[in-house]
């Protein structure tokens, strides 16, 4: 997703903005650029690809001046060339932009239709142009921004330069957050308190619709009518964070061996160990009298929320009405009384997840959110907030983010149990146990398994095609899987409900097809091993992801056998990933693909 940075100080601003850049490269983008204004005169430097490009652009033809935004773009409308990079200008306009303005195409006729004239394909230009158009008409800079921001609609966070306003920035925001930093003498404007971490951990978030006006000592925000409002500044953990590989080569090898120790952050917040049993104020969710439970998310955090549907309906009795968020709230599902409504983001900022937040509450649902990012736009929109401690996570594929949340959704389960009296004390003790032993299992099991996974990740990296299969919790688990190596090693990969292998996949099947299957020795491993027996039948290849029991009982030939410790039911999911999150790891590092951000993708998807 697009990054967003402004300064206005006392330094020379363009090397301070391409390193607030850096720190937002790990939301994916293609193209970058940076504007300042100095001595009276608005210019630009703008490059494809990555951030050392624009560097490099900056050596040979450096930019002067005090006050300047920055931009790293993901792509939407028009390719990821220079000429569509941001910021774009109009008479002495700079615009960047994070989101999209879905009416761009009418505004863009509109605005030709009166002579301008377009220089790039995207959509952003359309508000620089709507801006020059309105000063053209004599409007004051302010004047101007709220009447375009007035014909906008869509998503947008903005950044604006006035080369005849030398002192001031504006910004806005409508979808994609906006926070502002506040300096000694300078202030700025980020996507995010990580990129305003080198400068301030005094932080201001603009809430939807709000617009702002700084200087270098002035802050103004003022609401969607023009009305002057206030917002509360916080000191932001965003640079509390030291945001670097470490001794790992990419932020997600990182991620996948921090878990043991972000899981066990994670479960002490939710776990009484001395008593043994879950600890945990589930706000005004009232799970004793829940008729359902709509759950609702994105990607890796809509599989955690598939997990955590099976965990809630069998631990609490509790039916989940779960579905992607981007049809979710299409669907007009109807949501009677009885009935909240969770959602699961790392970033807390994707656009589908919150519009179907915003569809729920506006159905007078009681929300709650499982989020990473604590100060996120659907945590603040939230009823209640059950944090994931998994810190940054800035590899683009989701780890350590899913582990967490999938230990929140465990303890949410079983604490819905309780208060439904469906789980009993010994059960809940049993399961608390299991899971307060995982985050050292989780240690061994990662050292144990990386050189069997290297091997065999160099065979995978061989076909084009892999199937991932899994029963009950290892179904959403497949589709995990699947999802992981796909979006890093670009081999295409499907997860299937194995059950459902016979109904149509099985004509897949034959050597050129490896079919991955996670199986914990569990109430389905005998109806999976047939599943099996059906792959071997047909020539497939079989990597079976298992347990000692499991091991044991399969006598087929498989290309790999990845034998993980005997675990509870609770613990299985999560232990589980680490293997497939290094199937795809190290497949990718054999592939030589980008691995912390793979070609097309967002850390954050802040557009529909
Ligand atoms: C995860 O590997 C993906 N990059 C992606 O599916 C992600 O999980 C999804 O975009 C949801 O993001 P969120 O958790 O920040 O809402």
């Amino acid at each position: 997703m697009c990054g967003i940075v402004g300064i206005v100080g006392k330094r020379e601003v363009a090397p301070l903005l391409v390193d607030a850049l850096k720190r937002l490269e790990y939301r994916g983008y293609d193209s970058a650029g940076v504007a300042t204004i100095h001595e009276g005169h608005l210019d630009r430097r703008r490059a494809e690809g990555k951030l050392v490009n624009l560097d490099q652009k900056l050596g040979q033809y450096p930019l002067a001046g005090r006050i300047g935004i920055g931009h790293t773009r993901w792509a939407t409308h028009g390719a990821p060339t220079e000429n569509n990079a941001h910021p774009h200008f109009c008479s002495g306009i700079a615009v960047v932009h994070n989101g999209i303005i879905e009416n761009f195409a009418p505004l863009r006729a509109e605005l030709i239709a009166d002579g301008a004239e377009f220089h790039s394909q995207t959509d952003t230009e359309v508000v620089a142009q709507l801006l020059a158009a309105y000063r053209k008409q004599g409007l004051a800079p302010r004047d101007a921004m709220q009447k375009a921001l007035s014909r906008l609609e869509g998503a947008y966070a903005l950044a604006v330069l006035f080369e005849d306003q030398p002192d001031m920035i504006i910004g806005a925001r409508s979808g994609p957050p906006l926070a502002v930093g506040h300096g000694s003498g300078e202030m700025f404007l980020g996507s995010d308190a990580i990129a305003l971490a080198p400068f301030t951990d005094e932080i201001t978030y603009l809430n939807d619709g709000d617009w702002v006006v700084i200087t270098c000592d002035r802050l103004e925000i003022y609401d969607q009518a023009g009305q002057p409002v206030e917002r509360p500044s916080q000191i932001s953990r965003g640079a509390a964070y030291v945001v670097d590989k470490g001794n790992h080569r990419h932020f997600m090898e990182k991620e996948i061996y921090e878990q043991p120790e972000v899981v066990a952050h994670t479960l002490s917040h939710y776990i009484d160990f001395a008593e043994g049993r879950v600890r945990l104020d589930t706000g005004r969710i009232d799970f004793a009298n829940l008729d359902r439970l709509a759950m609702s998310a994105c990607g890796t955090a809509y599989y955690a929320g598939l997990i955590g549907k099976y965990w809630f309906e069998r631990f609490a009795r509790l039916p989940v009405e779960i579905d992607v968020a981007s049809e979710f709230r299409y669907r007009e599902m109807p949501l009677p009384g009885k009935m909240a409504a969770l959602f699961i983001s790392q970033s807390g900022e994707t656009a589908d997840t919150l519009a179907s937040l915003r569809y729920c509450k506006d159905n007078a649902l009681t929300i709650g959110a499982v989020v990473n990012v604590q100060e996120s736009t659907i945590a603040r929109e939230s009823d209640v907030v059950f944090p994931t401690l998994a810190g940054p996570e800035i590899g683009v594929a989701s780890t350590k983010a899913f582990t967490c949340q999938l230990s929140v959704l465990a303890a949410l389960a079983m604490i819905a149990g309780r208060a439904r009296g469906t789980l009993s004390i010994e059960d809940e003790t049993r399961m608390v146990q299991a899971l307060v032993e995982a985050p050292r299992l989780f240690n061994e099991v990662l050292n144990a398994i990386q050189p069997q996974v290297e091997t065999l990740s160099r065979e995978l990296s061989r076909f084009k095609d892999v199937l991932y299969l899994g029963r009950g919790t290892s179904f959403p688990l497949a589709l995990e899987g699947a999802l992981k190596l796909k979006e890093i090693s670009y081999i295409h990969a499907e997860g299937y409900a194995a059950g459902e292998l016979k109904h149509g996949p099985i004509a897949l099947i034959d050597e050129n097809m490896p079919v991955i299957v996670i199986a914990p020795h569990d109430r389905h491993f005998e109806k999976t091993v047939s599943n099996m027996q059906e792959v071997a039948a047909r020539g497939g290849q079989i990597i079976l992801i298992t347990d000692e029991k499991g091991a044991a009982a399969t006598t087929l030939e498989t290309m790999a056998t990845i034998v993980l410790p005997q675990v509870d039911d609770i613990v299985a999911p999560i232990l589980y990933a680490l293997p497939v999150q290094l199937i795809a790891y190290h497949t990718a590092v054999f592939m030589g693909t980008d691995v912390d951000q793979p070609r097309n993708l967002a850390k954050s998807v802040t557009v529909e």
